[in-house]
């Protein structure tokens, strides 16, 4: 006797894989239309890629299991038009299954941003290797994304022709073919939650290791922690560079504390986090400089340090490195890359580099006078040079 229904692992696969690409859809669209200084974002990307390799995880199980298992028949009087039909939609599922979160992958492998993957934060996961240090690096992430939404949009479609043909199937055809995918005993509802419960645990994780990363950052004192190099501060710089009304200036942090457990043989092991005391800016310029630390800018009195924290150092071709990490200014925390080379003087190490920032992603004089043509620009340089000797 033919048997009539799907299989439990297919039954619980099938459910799971359902909830969580519908939430995964909604998801990626609310995320893609917060604005860029919403606090939220970062971690919504972050989670929205963990989710992306979970269902692609998924669905490649998914995939094997229904090779090596054959579904139970479409009923006998199903017209031939509507068997083809299902069979499409079925497959078309399957091949958008895989290709989106591909696709996903690829756009952040090729992204000129370089921010790396992590599983639920634990677990890296590399980027694609043919995709990275492309040419145009920022046209194919915006071909990526575009074919990405083009993908998830495409699954919403077929979702709801596939909803509609299932609701046809149990309440006008009244053929079985619903209830064969339907979840019948306990043990199958408790499948689908258990894999919702498990990636429900991997997003509390998540945030359990971004705060722990950001009570270490707020609760640092340099004299503690894995620091492996002493820098001299005296030699050291933190300089930024900016445009008001045409005319470019120039400032530093006088108060800025570097925490650097930096090997070139252990670079996994690496990390740097610079703190840095946001009422320490000076411009030589006195007006400038008494507005620098208000509300407007980097309102001094809420928030007086400004973190860069990287625990991801890469190595470049040309034998210089980047630092791949976060920089928290005011409440915004936001992705940031610093390049950087390094030289050798006797004993002491200079490391030397520098990053691009646009102000407005990071809140500070968002007023429409700073904002004019006759305020200041919104790309700042910042540049640094760190003497440090290696601790024995
Ligand atoms: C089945 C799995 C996935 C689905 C259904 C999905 C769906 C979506 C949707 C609907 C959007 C919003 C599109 C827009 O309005 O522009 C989005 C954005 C995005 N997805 Fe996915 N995604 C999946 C997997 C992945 C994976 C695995 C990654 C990366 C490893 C990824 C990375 C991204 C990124 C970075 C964006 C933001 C693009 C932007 O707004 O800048 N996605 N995704």
């Amino acid at each position: 006797m033919k048997n009539h229904r799907y299989t439990s692992v297919a039954i619980v696969l099938h459910w799971a894989l359902a909830i969580l690409i519908l939430g995964q859809i909604a998801g990626g669209l609310y995320m893609h239309n917060l604005p860029n200084d919403s606090s939220i974002k970062f971690d919504l990307f972050q989670l929205h890629k963990s989710f992306g390799f979970s269902i692609l995880f998924l669905t490649v199980i998914r995939l094997g299991w229904r090779l090596g298992h054959k579904p139970p028949p479409l009923p006998f009087e199903m017209p031939a038009w509507q068997k083809t039909g299902a069979r499409m939609t079925h497959w078309g599922f399957y091949a958008l299954m895989v290709l989106t979160p591909l696709v996903g992958w690829a756009m952040v492998s090729v992204s000129p941003l370089d921010i790396p993957t992590k599983l639920f934060g634990l677990v890296p996961i590399p980027h694609l290797p043919f995709f990275t240090n492309v040419a145009d690096a920022g046209a194919s992430e915006d071909l990526f994304k575009e074919a990405h939404e083009l993908l998830a949009k495409s699954t919403l479609v077929l979702f709801v022709l596939h909803v509609a043909a299932a609701l046809k199937h149990n309440f006008i055809d009244k053929d079985g073919v619903f209830k064969s995918m339907a979840p019948s005993v306990v043990a199958q509802w408790a499948g689908v939650f258990a894999i919702l419960g498990f990636l429900s645990i991997g997003t509390m994780l998540y945030f359990a290791v971004q705060s722990s990363a950001t009570q270490s950052t707020l609760t640092h004192d340099s004299s503690d922690g894995p620091s492996n190099w002493s820098v001299d501060y005296d030699a050291s710089q933190l300089v930024f560079v900016g445009m008001e009304k045409d005319r470019k200036f120039e400032g530093r942090f006088s108060d800025f504390r570097a925490q650097v457990n930096f090997d070139t043989g252990n670079l996994d092991g690496s990390a740097v986090e610079v703190i840095v005391g946001t009422g320490s800016a000076t411009t030589g310029d006195t007006l400038r400089d008494s507005t620098i630390p208000e509300k407007e800018w980097f309102d001094v009195a809420q928030y007086p340090s400004a973190v860069f924290s990287s625990r991801n150092i890469l190595e470049n071709d040309d034998g210089s490195y980047r630092a791949v990490g976060t920089l928290q200014i005011k409440e915004f925390i936001l992705p940031v890359t610093l390049a950087f080379s390094m030289s050798q003087n006797g004993d002491v190490v200079i490391a030397k580099g520098s990053t691009n920032l646009t102000r407005t992603d990071f809140g500070l004089g968002l007023n429409e006078e700073w904002l004019s043509a006759e305020g200041v620009a919104l790309s700042v340089e910042v540049k640094f040079e760190i003497h440090a000797t290696q601790l024995p």
